[in-house]
């Protein structure tokens, strides 16, 4: 057989192949490129605005992405209200402090003047963690987009899959491991903490009853002890306290340097001093003059964290509000043969690739 007519045959093939491998499921940089250019840009615009008057809201909107990654995956389970009949993930009583659903609301709103219907509840909350970094003097970090909502919320996944305030190093290593975390990404991830605030109950155990007698933590800095007590009456239910000792506003190396003087906030946080790994990185970061490695490494982790359970092209919906399910569709009629199942699609795309590679072979041989 002509070499010629088998590499047309070969090259008419490669934009069926590049097209069939575009519809595969993943989340990708610029997912909107074409359905809605200026998404990510509506975005950040729409943030910028918000923290220039309510500069709180950073810490708020990056911990939402975790908490909605966590459990079932990155798919805006969080956003989701309670109904008659099911008590969302939301009224848990470990995201009782969780905060910023009217940001997601405001964003969602300006999307739908860009372009209805489009932009999943699900990436507006990565997109919006990635610019409370970005907007608080950290990276800006490129997050891939794509995601789609998921159809469902329980309030009782929550304590399964998320670390409580007083979670050791053993239970921390072994929930980041259920989704392929590593200890470096619990550490790196956990570095988020170097913006937003806690509630004085969340460690108040810390300062005034640590073993359940009445002392306090002897891994918290004895001044800071002190600083810490006046900002929290014993039973106090509403103060807020900043995570990094250092300065809680600004993404940086403040986080880890406090650590490192036992001025962790959290007991989960200096339960990092409890691995090597993640004990080693904590040190490493913590006199640093640079930010570029954590930086760099928060992007990657950041990366691997935003793809849990996404959604992707066949399964789940873009939600019409982002704290209700869309109505359920009309029944359905039978399949059209027209929309191969991705199924079709991935054995039909190896069928393709092995006669690629056949095709090469003849072209070697003749
Ligand atoms: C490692 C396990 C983690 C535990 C046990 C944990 C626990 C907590 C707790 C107890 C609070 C304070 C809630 C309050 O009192 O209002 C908090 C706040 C926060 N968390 Fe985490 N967290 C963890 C990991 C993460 C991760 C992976 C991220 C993001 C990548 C994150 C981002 C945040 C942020 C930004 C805040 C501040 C929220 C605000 O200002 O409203 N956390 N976390
Ligand atoms: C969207 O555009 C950016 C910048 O040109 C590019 O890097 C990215 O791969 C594009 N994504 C898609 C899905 O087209
Ligand atoms: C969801 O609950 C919030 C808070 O209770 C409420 O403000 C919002 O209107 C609810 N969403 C819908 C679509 O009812
Ligand atoms: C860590 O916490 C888990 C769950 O609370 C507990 O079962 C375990 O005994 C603790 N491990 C250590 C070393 O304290
Ligand atoms: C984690 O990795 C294993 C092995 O590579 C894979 O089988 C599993 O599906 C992954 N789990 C998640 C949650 O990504
Ligand atoms: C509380 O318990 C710890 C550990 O069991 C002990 O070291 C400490 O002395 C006790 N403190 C008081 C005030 O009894
Ligand atoms: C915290 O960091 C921000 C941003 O770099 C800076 O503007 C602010 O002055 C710092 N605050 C303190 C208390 O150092
Ligand atoms: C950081 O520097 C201070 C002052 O030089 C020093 O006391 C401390 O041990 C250093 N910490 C680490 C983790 O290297
Ligand atoms: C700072 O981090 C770099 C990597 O970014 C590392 O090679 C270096 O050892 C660290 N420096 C200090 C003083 O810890
Ligand atoms: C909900 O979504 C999951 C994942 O896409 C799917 O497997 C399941 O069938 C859906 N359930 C309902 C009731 O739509």
């Amino acid at each position: 057989m002509d070499s010629k007519i088998l590499m047309t045959v070969f090259l008419s093939f490669v934009p069926v192949l590049l097209l069939l491998s575009s519809t595969e499921a993943h989340v990708e940089y610029g997912a909107y490129n074409k359905t809605c250019p200026r998404a990510e840009q509506v975005v950040y615009e729409e943030m910028a605005n918000i923290l220039a008057t309510s500069p709180d809201l950073a810490g708020a909107l990056l911990r939402l992405h975790y908490v909605d990654c966590f459990v079932r995956g990155c798919e805006a389970s969080i956003l989701l209200n309670s109904t008659a009949d099911n008590k969302a993930e939301k009224d848990a009583e470990l995201n009782k402090d969780v905060r910023g659903y009217e940001v997601i609301d405001r964003i969602k709103a300006k999307l739908d003047e860009a372009c209805p219907g489009i932009v999943s509840c699900a990436d507006i909350i990565a997109l919006a963690a990635r610019d409370s970094i970005r907007l608080s003097n950290g990276p800006n970090i490129p997050i891939g987009t794509g995601r789609r909502d998921g159809n469902g919320s329980s309030a009782s996944d929550v304590p399964l899959n998320l670390p409580s305030a007083s979670a050791n190093i053993t239970l921390l290593l072994s929930l980041f491991a259920k989704y392929n975390l590593t200890a470096k990404d619990l550490v790196v991830l956990s570095g988020a903490h170097t913006i937003g605030k806690a509630h004085c109950y969340s460690f108040s155990d810390r300062l005034y009853n640590y073993n359940g007698n009445g002392s306090s933590d002897p891994r918290l800095d004895a001044n800071y002890q002190t600083v810490l007590k006046q900002q929290c009456a014993p039973n106090d239910m509403t103060r807020l306290v900043g995570l990094d000792a250092n300065n809680a506003t600004a993404f940086d190396l403040g986080y880890y340097s406090g650590l490192s003087q036992k001025k962790g906030l959290l007991t989960s946080d200096v339960a990092l001093l409890d691995d090597a790994t993640t004990n080693a990185y904590v040190l490493l970061q913590a006199n640093n003059t640079s930010t570029d490695q954590f930086f760099a490494d928060f992007a990657m982790s950041l990366m691997s964290m935003g793809k849990i359970g996404a959604l992707t092209h066949g399964k789940g919906e873009i939600r019409k509000q982002c704290s209700v399910l869309n109505p359920a569709p009309p029944p359905s009629p039978p399949p059209s043969p027209k929309s191969a199942s991705p199924e079709m699609r991935s054995a039909f795309s190896s069928v393709l690739s092995a006669s690629v590679v056949l095709s090469y072979f003849f072209i070697q041989f003749y």
